[in-house]
């Protein structure tokens, strides 16, 4: 374990597993239709990697990046698009792929902006939800882990762009982050 990891929440075997779990699901719900998965970098871009592999069907992946926390350890509220999708997305059925949903003010921006451009449907899928800490209103239909409300890093999250190689998602000891 990497020695400013304080606890493993999630091991490489449990996120394989919900993995799949969710790309069944997926796979079941869009049989049929074409799917493109819009992936929210940097965070979601492992995950999502894991999660297109799992789907068995139609599927195409476009990019966005959007900021909302700098180098800080909580959220800004301030959602900037950075990097927007390459094609246009009406009539689509889109996927937002997100790694973690937390205030969920980065997804209630992604939804509302995404839906203004009359794609067929929106869904969203993440790996974590941490209970209790959403401050906008956010449909998610496909969830990996309910997370504690702890600072987690690994498996593409980061603190100051560090960690996100980590195979498993665990707690970052507060003394990296000066709590
Ligand atoms: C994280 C995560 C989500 C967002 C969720 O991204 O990937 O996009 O925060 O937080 P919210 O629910 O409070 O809006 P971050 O801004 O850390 O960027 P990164 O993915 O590039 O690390």
């Amino acid at each position: 374990m990497h020695p400013n990891i304080t606890k493993v929440l999630f091991t490489a075997e449990d996120i394989a597993e919900a993995t799949r779990r969710m790309g069944a699901e997926i796979t079941a719900d869009y049989a049929g239709k074409k799917l493109l998965l819009v992936t929210v970098l940097k965070g979601a871009f492992i995950f999502m990697a894991d999660l297109m592999r799992q789907i068995q069907g139609d599927v195409e992946v476009d990019f966005m990046a959007v900021s909302s926390y700098g180098a800080e350890a909580s959220s800004s509220g301030v959602v900037r698009i950075i990097k927007d999708l390459e094609a246009p997305i009406e009539g689509r059925h889109l996927l937002i792929v997100e790694d973690i949903l937390d205030s969920g003010l980065t997804l209630s921006y992604l939804q509302k902006n995404l839906r203004s451009r009359h794609p067929s449907s929106v869904e969203v899928a993440t790996l974590l939800f941490k209970e209790g800490k959403q401050e906008a209103e956010v449909s998610c239909k496909y969830l990996g882990f309910v997370c504690p409300d702890e600072f987690v890093v690994g498996y593409g999250l980061d603190y100051a762009e560090s960690y996100r190689e980590l195979p498993y998602i665990g707690v970052l000891d507060p003394l990296v982050y000066g709590k």
